[in-house]
């Protein structure tokens, strides 16, 4: 599939299937291992845990670990279990992600929350965050496992960091990138690291692709703060205006009350204040008017473009092609 272009730039065309099939052989190993770790006896589990995985998700986080490995030349299979830990953890961070922010539609489906109730969705979420961790202690590497739970515990103060800045208008720009940094970019950073870690990397490629990942979850978090305004439900496979409906102070609205009119910014405050849909169009129309969602485009650029410079003492590869590639896919996407 190839992706348009969110901003004015010209932009190459970006085809992410072709980046896709680099790993796929690896990729459908991983989709096997997570089917095989969702089995157990009891039923609401198999079908909560089936429903959100068969419902798609574009793979992000599992194809950069397995990437990276191979930008690296790692030659074991840890990083097949490694990949299905990831996004263990990133569908558990989901199923809990949509009890809290109330969401009824991902990945073009009723949510679990919405199907099942949220007590259920809780559970579920609780348990694929324990089955990555009794599947990542196989790797029996200490590292691993270190970095695995450091990050887990990073993702729930993200969590509760972007809780206590809900319905506050007050929250600033470097509060809302402290909270994107914990709840999204830290899961990308652990995936590239996990990479350098497997294949015995020097310290140096080790933080530059954790670097790597770190800036490109931030890119990617910006860009999904800007299409819960700017996408559309069929292309997102999730409701626009969810952020509004829980008060979350994003970038696009952080900036519109700095940069519009006094007007304009008391309206963004009330709408953060009270925390729903209604005035979606109105706050739409004053983000656009204000520059915000090109303003959180071009910081998403900077993002991507600090995740590409942190590549460079990567030998050549496709791999690292690939990684470069998906920087700017990160940016580019509209789902
Ligand atoms: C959604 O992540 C949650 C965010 C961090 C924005 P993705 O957009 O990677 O979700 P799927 O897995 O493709 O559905
Ligand atoms: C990402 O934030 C949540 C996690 C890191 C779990 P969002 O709340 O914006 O994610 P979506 O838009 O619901 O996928
Ligand atoms: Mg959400
Ligand atoms: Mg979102």
């Amino acid at each position: 599939m190839t992706v348009s272009q969110n901003s004015n730039k010209a932009h190459t065309p970006i085809d992410f299937a072709s980046i896709q099939s680099l790993t796929e052989n690896e990729a459908k190993a991983v989709d096997q291992l997570i089917l095989e770790e969702l089995t157990s006896d009891v039923v609401l589990i198999n079908q909560i845990g089936h429903y959100i995985i068969n419902s798609g998700g574009k793979r992000l986080r599992p194809m950069l670990l397995l990437l990276t490995a191979k930008a690296l030349n790692y030659q074991q299979d840890n990083h097949l279990v490694l990949a299905a830990v990831i996004e263990f953890i990133h569908t558990a961070t989901l199923l809990h992600d949509d009890v809290v922010d109330e969401s009824d539609l991902r990945r073009g489906k009723e949510t679990a929350n919405a199907v099942w109730g949220n007590a259920a969705s809780v559970l579920v979420g609780d348990y694929l965050y324990s089955s990555a961790f009794e599947m990542m202690v196989r790797t029996n590497n200490m590292r691993v496992m270190e970095i695995l739970s450091k990050t887990t515990t990073a993702i729930a103060e993200g969590e509760v960091l972007q809780l206590l800045n809900c319905n506050s208008p007050a929250t600033t720009e470097a509060k809302y990138l402290e909270v994107i940094s914990r709840k999204t970019a830290i899961l990308f950073s652990a995936a590239t690291r996990l990479g350098a870690v497997l294949a015995d990397a020097s310290p140096e490629i080790e933080q530059n692709l954790a670097d790597y990942g770190q800036h490109l979850g931030i890119a990617f978090q910006l860009i999904d703060d800007a299409l819960d305004y700017t996408s559309s439900k069929d292309k997102l496979g999730k409701n626009l205006g969810d952020d509004l409906a829980e008060g979350k102070p994003t970038l696009p609205l952080i900036y519109a009350i700095e940069n519009g009119t006094e007007e304009q910014a008391n309206i963004i405050i009330d709408a953060i204040k009270t925390g729903n849909r209604d005035s979606f169009n109105e706050v739409y129309a004053i983000v656009k008017a204000t520059n915000a969602i090109t303003y959180t485009e071009q910081r998403a650029d900077d993002e991507a473009q600090q995740a590409i410079d942190a590549l460079s003492n990567l030998p050549d590869s496709e791999f690292k092609n690939a990684l470069e590639v998906l920087a700017r896919f990160s940016v580019q996407r509209n789902y």
